[in-house]
């Protein structure tokens, strides 16, 4: 019986590809979290909250956000 090495190989090629995609998607695209400093942020969720003290242009408290066009601020900052 012949096994089919090549398409197992091909299937391990390709999860090991997605696996690499990913983790360089989540380490690239997740910030810094804010949860560094509940104490500031506690209670806060709102876009336009964390854009109060981190807008570039309104002389931010903390450090000014690169891109503060985004929305969903949470999603990627949040753990
Ligand atoms: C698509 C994911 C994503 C979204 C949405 C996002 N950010 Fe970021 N943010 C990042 C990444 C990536 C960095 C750069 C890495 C870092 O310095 O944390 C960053 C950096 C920052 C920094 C600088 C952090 C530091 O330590 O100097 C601030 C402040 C910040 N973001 C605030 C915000 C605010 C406010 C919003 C919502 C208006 C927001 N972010 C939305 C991904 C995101
Ligand atoms: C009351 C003002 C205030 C609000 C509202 C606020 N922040 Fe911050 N944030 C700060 C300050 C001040 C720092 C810097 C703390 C320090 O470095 O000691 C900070 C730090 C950060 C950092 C950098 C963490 C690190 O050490 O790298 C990120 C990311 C961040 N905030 C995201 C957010 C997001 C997202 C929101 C909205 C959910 C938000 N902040 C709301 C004041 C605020």
């Amino acid at each position: 019986m012949k096994l089919p090495i090549k398409s197992l190989l091909k299937t391990v090629v390709l999860l090991l590809f997605v696996l690499i995609l990913f983790s360089c998607a989540y380490l690239g695209f997740h910030g810094h979290s804010m949860k560094l400093h509940p104490d500031i942020h506690s209670g806060v969720s709102a876009d336009h909250e964390c854009l109060d003290c981190h807008h570039p242009d309104k002389e931010p408290q903390g450090p000014p956000t690169p891109h503060p066009g985004f929305s969903g601020c949470i999603k990627c900052h949040n753990d």
